[in-house]
């Protein structure tokens, strides 16, 4: 476990263990969710069996699984005027996240029970933001493309839902496995910056969308979420392999960060990024487009050799999104519509033991000061 210690201002809470969880852990480069292994998950799991896991803290039965599968299909459907609405938004120069973070506030007002204190209630809001996070995602390319909307199938799986209501036809079954993996791998990840954003708005006992919309709005940033959707762009800037070692060292050597490396727990390698890895190879060879892949591995090694850093989740899944055919700014909305499984835990988590989040601040500022009228300030 990091090392605590008292004091520390200006350090982005390092080394801080500012709550108990029993959701996910992270030691050294081991990411378990519920005590169980993220390989293991990635390989033998489904995402709505990971959703299961995680609010429940044991793997469903199968009774209780197609059960979980069946609710999350019915809530999937977005209400009808909301959709009117979303509509008449703008899509064009808006990014998705920000689009996504107004939606899913304006998704509250059609959820009658957005403002239910009652366990089974709040059960209901967590499945149907579940299911309505990654059917917005969809909506907002429908929509920016001026494509007619594509209503979800009520037999399928989120990740299946999600790239047929995207793209309009029917995915292949192994880009649908190769999504569900993805989804896994984001669900949950111990007190990340989005996580903790929903617990902080969660322990002044706001409501769950409200925690939500926090959540979204950390997980958009470059540092967090955003880092995804950087490194195709810093992919597609570099161009080629052959360009890609000089490129590196000369972004290193003007202090620039590289997106996708470093991070602040794991410092032996994220357990997922070599899970995606293998994903990357795999789907840019199928795509026809294996250099992708070959520029990340150069930049990988140049990264470790100049600076020691490894690359964390968001590195891979840039290429495995690519390959799919995504559109390369609805990556972070794909992050979230699978960490919303996570965050759904921990506000769970915090409302069953809270606490009001309250840190201090050291005072750095000038005091004494004596109050002067408007005429008398220079
Ligand atoms: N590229 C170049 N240098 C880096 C990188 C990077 N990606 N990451 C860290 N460093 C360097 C820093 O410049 C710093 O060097 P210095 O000591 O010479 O000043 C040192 O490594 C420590 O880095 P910090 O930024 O202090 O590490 P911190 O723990 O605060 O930040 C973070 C972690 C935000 C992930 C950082 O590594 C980073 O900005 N990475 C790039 C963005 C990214 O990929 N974010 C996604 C993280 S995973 C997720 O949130 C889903």
């Amino acid at each position: 476990m990091a090392e605590v210690y008292a004091g520390a201002v200006d350090k982005g809470l390092e080394g801080v263990v500012a709550c108990t969880t029993g959701i996910s852990s992270i030691v050294d480069a081991t990411l378990c969710y519920r005590g169980y292994r993220i390989e293991d998950l990635a390989e033998n799991s489904t995402f709505e069996e990971v959703i299961y896991l995680l609010w429940n803290d044991r793997l469903p039965k199968a009774e209780e699984l197609s059960q979980l599968r069946q609710q999350l299909n019915q809530f999937q459907e977005l209400p009808g005027p909301l959709v009117q609405l979303l509509k008449e938004m703008p899509t064009q120069g808006v990014h998705p996240m920000a689009w996504l973070r107004t939606a899913v506030s304006m998704l509250a007002l059609w959820d009658g029970e957005s403002q239910s204190t009652e366990a089974e209630a709040q059960h209901r809001v967590a499945l149907r933001l579940c299911a309505q996070v990654p059917a917005l995602v969809a909506l907002f390319e429908r929509i920016r493309q001026g494509q007619d909307i594509v209503a979800p199938r009520p037999d399928q799986s989120i990740a299946y839902n999600f790239l047929y209501c995207l793209k309009g036809t029917e995915p292949d079954p192994e880009l649908v496995k190769v999504f569900d993996t993805c989804l896994i791998l984001h669900a949950d990840h111990e007190l990340n910056c989005s996580a903790f954003s929903a617990r902080v708005t969660a322990s002044s006992l706001s409501d769950i969308y409200s925690a939500v919309v926090s959540a979204i709005g950390a997980l958009k940033g470059p540092l967090h979420g955003g880092a995804n959707e950087q490194v195709m762009l810093m992919l597609k800037d570099i161009g080629s392999l052959e360009a890609a070692k000089t490129w590196v060292k000369e972004a290193l050597e003007q202090k620039k960060k590289i997106m996708g490396f470093g991070h602040r727990v794991y410092k032996n390698g994220d357990p997922r990024a070599k899970i995606l890895r293998g994903m990357s190879e795999a789907l840019t060879k199928k795509s026809g487009e294996p250099h992708w892949y070959q520029m990340s591995a150069a930049i990988d090694d140049t990264v470790q050799a100049e600076k020691g850093l490894l690359p964390n989740v968001d590195f891979y899944s840039a290429t495995v999104y690519y390959s799919m055919g995504i559109p390369i700014d609805l990556y972070t909305p794909i992050f979230a519509s699978s960490r919303v499984s996570g965050w759904l835990a921990h506000i769970f988590e915090q409302y069953s033991k809270n606490r009001i989040y309250r840190p201090r601040g050291e005072w750095v500022g000038r005091e004494g000061l004596a109050w002067k009228p408007l005429d008398q300030r220079t």
